[in-house]
């Protein structure tokens, strides 16, 4: 009998935070996440290059994670991470409230660093703990999805490998697009790093769910909730072969801009 796919409520008993944050987030360099360095090395250029404007930055579906935030926070103010499962959202507030249990994200700290030409780690977590200002649940599903906040008009959101998860058909897809871009404000940048073409992912032995998207999907759905200026990339990577990529997916990496009046979400 084939295997039962995990998707959304499962995440909440079995998403495995400590194995997914050990295999993917130990190291940028050698991590099971193939193009990681990819993504940090994007937003690093894309936040220190001035193209993202404004204090307020939403991270939708964070995750257990931080790696996002770290260029983000040299020069956003206001970051919220919002996130699904009580399970991650527990780890996050771990790392903020230094707890020694904590993953350990020195390497990804040591990654970005470099791209700064800094050496100063501990004033970069400084900086990262200063900007994070909430930690929320959500949940694509509902109409607000930041229910019971109401917050919107978001300056940036970024989500990483958040939709296909969350989604079941490209109709839903699309839903939830439009519910993101309802939480930007007119003008506003969303950056997404998805996966492509892949029907579901591994975290220690449990599988979920993923949509299968063709990039054309993505960029239809964009285009249907009222994105402007696409510019997706897929993503390449400079590990070495020889470095064990757990993970071969293709992955893509779009940045966008809400456009003016775009039509309300349902
Ligand atoms: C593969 S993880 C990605 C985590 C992190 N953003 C990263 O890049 O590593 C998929 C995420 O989708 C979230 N998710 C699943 N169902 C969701 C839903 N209905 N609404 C919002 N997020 C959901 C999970 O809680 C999980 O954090």
């Amino acid at each position: 009998m084939a295997e039962e796919l995990k998707h959304g409520p499962n995440y909440k008993e079995h998403f495995d935070t400590q194995f997914y944050l050990r295999s993917n987030y130990s190291d940028p360099r050698t991590s099971g996440l193939s193009n990681l360095t990819y993504l940090l090395d994007k937003l690093h250029t894309m936040f220190s290059s001035g193209q993202i404007k404004g204090a307020k930055l939403l991270e939708f579906g964070t995750g257990p994670t931080i790696h996002t935030l770290i260029s983000a926070s040299k020069y956003v103010t206001d970051i919220t991470c919002a996130e699904y499962a009580e399970c991650n959202r527990n780890e996050i507030n771990k790392w903020l409230q230094w707890d020694k249990d904590a993953h350990d994200w020195t390497e990804t700290f040591q990654y970005i660093a470099g791209l700064e030409g800094s050496r100063d780690i501990k004033s970069m977590e400084l900086r990262v703990r200063g900007a994070l200002k909430q930690v929320i649940p959500c949940d694509i599903n509902l109409k607000n999805p930041l229910h019971p906040f109401t917050y919107s008009n978001y300056d940036t959101t970024i989500s990483s490998l958040v939709l296909e998860s969350a989604c079941h058909t490209l109709d839903h897809y699309g839903k939830s697009l439009k519910r993101i871009g309802s939480l930007i404000k007119d003008g506003g940048k969303l950056i997404m790093y998805g996966l492509l073409k892949e029907s579901s992912y591994m975290v220690n032995g449990v599988t979920f769910h993923s949509l299968y998207l063709e990039a054309d999907d993505v960029i239809r759905a964009l285009k249907n909730a009222g994105f402007i200026r696409i510019d997706m990339k897929i993503c390449e990577t400079d590990l070495e072969p020889s470095i064990s990529k757990i993970d071969e997916s293709e992955k893509f990496l779009v940045v966008c801009d809400k456009r003016e009046n775009a039509c309300r979400a349902k």
